[in-house]
């Protein structure tokens, strides 16, 4: 608790650019978060680093991704918002823990079984710890909500596990933190293949809303969107790529699925794809212009991350010191 609430820790990688999944799947939710929550936002750029990344673009990639969190409407001075690579605590938290986590449950990771089969030719050791950096993140700001995606809530287990391993010996240092999973609906599948998460990271660019795509290239987008057999507009098992324009209709345009069923009644694909596409055009109209504004006032994005990275860190460190403490380090002079 910070005052009288709760903390929250989330974070997203600079991996690729982000996409209208990632948005209404997750900056949306952390949005409206923020009210309720005192909350820690990071750019998890040291995460990225157990894929090779190419430096200039990571770098503006990264910075993209801390401005976006901005534009999309997280207030940095109500919420801390920040580069993990600027708070050297959670490198120190990772070695830590990693001294308190088995080789076994992390070989048991299926993101690491699934990432050293995509990157067999790099199958570094930080590939294989990545969860206990992410426990590090987590139990460093004392969590209480860790709003995560499916693919994550096996990292959040083994955080958990870990916490509750050295609390159990040390007595109680952490915060058993809690996943928060958003509400269904909000997971939006590509464009291209309705069966499959959108993804940042997928080679079609077709199957992807990015969120600085501009209103034509959005309209196409859903033009091209792949649908199913018939005509009807309704949410039913077997029409996953209708379901999928539903779901993103409903969550740009606030109306539930069967206000959109009935508005559509025996009216076309093509009508209502470009209705999808359209509000999706409005839904994003501010958030780039807000965009292209924070882009241009460089110093005023600077004087942000300084700010903010003193702030986590201060936070941050409270937590490392006490862990150093406890397990028995020998203590600074000053
Ligand atoms: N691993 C997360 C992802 O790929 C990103 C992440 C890193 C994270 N540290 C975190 C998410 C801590 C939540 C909390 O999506």
């Amino acid at each position: 608790m910070i005052g009288d609430k709760k903390i929250l820790y989330s974070g997203m990688q600079a991996t690729g650019n982000l996409t209208l999944g990632n948005y209404l799947g997750a900056l949306n939710n952390w949005i409206k978060l923020s009210e309720e929550y005192e909350c820690f936002y990071g750019v998890m750029d040291l995460h990225s680093l157990t894929v090779r990344q190419n430096p200039a673009e990571f770098r503006k990639r990264a910075r993209m991704l801390y401005t976006l969190y901005i534009a999309a409407g997280l207030d940095p001075k109500k919420n801390c918002i920040y580069f993990q690579s600027h708070v050297s605590a959670h490198a120190e938290m990772a070695w830590l823990l990693n001294c308190f986590t088995y080789m076994g449950e992390l070989s048991r990771m299926t993101q690491f079984k699934d990432k050293s089969a995509k990157h067999a030719d790099n199958i570094n050791a930080g590939l294989f710890t990545y969860p206990v950096l992410m426990a590090a993140d987590i139990l460093l700001y004392q969590a209480d909500v860790v709003p995560v995606g499916i693919d994550q809530l096996q990292h959040l287990e083994i955080t958990r596990d870990i916490a509750e391993r050295f609390n159990n010996i040390y007595g109680d240092v952490f915060t058993i933190p809690e996943g928060y999973v958003g509400k269904t609906g909000a997971k939006i599948m590509s464009l291209q293949d309705p069966t499959k998460k959108m993804s940042k990271s997928d080679e079609n660019i077709n199957a992807s809303i990015y969120l600085l795509d501009d209103p034509d290239t959005i309209i196409r987008k859903f033009k091209r969107a792949v649908t199913d057999s018939g005509s009807e507009i309704c949410y039913r098992e077997d029409k996953p790529g209708i379901c999928n324009l539903i779901d993103i209709y409903s969550a740009t345009s606030g109306k539930n699925r069967d206000e959109i069923t009935r508005e559509f009644d025996g009216k076309g694909y093509g009508e209502f794809k470009l209705a999808v596409g359209e509000s999706v055009v409005d839904i994003l109209k501010p958030l780039q212009a807000r965009m292209k504004e924070l882009q241009a006032d460089k110093a005023y994005i600077d004087s942000i991350i300084k700010e903010n990275a003193e702030k986590a860190s201060y936070t941050s460190m409270k937590t490392l010191r006490k862990v150093q403490k406890k397990l028995g380090l020998t203590e600074r002079i000053r």
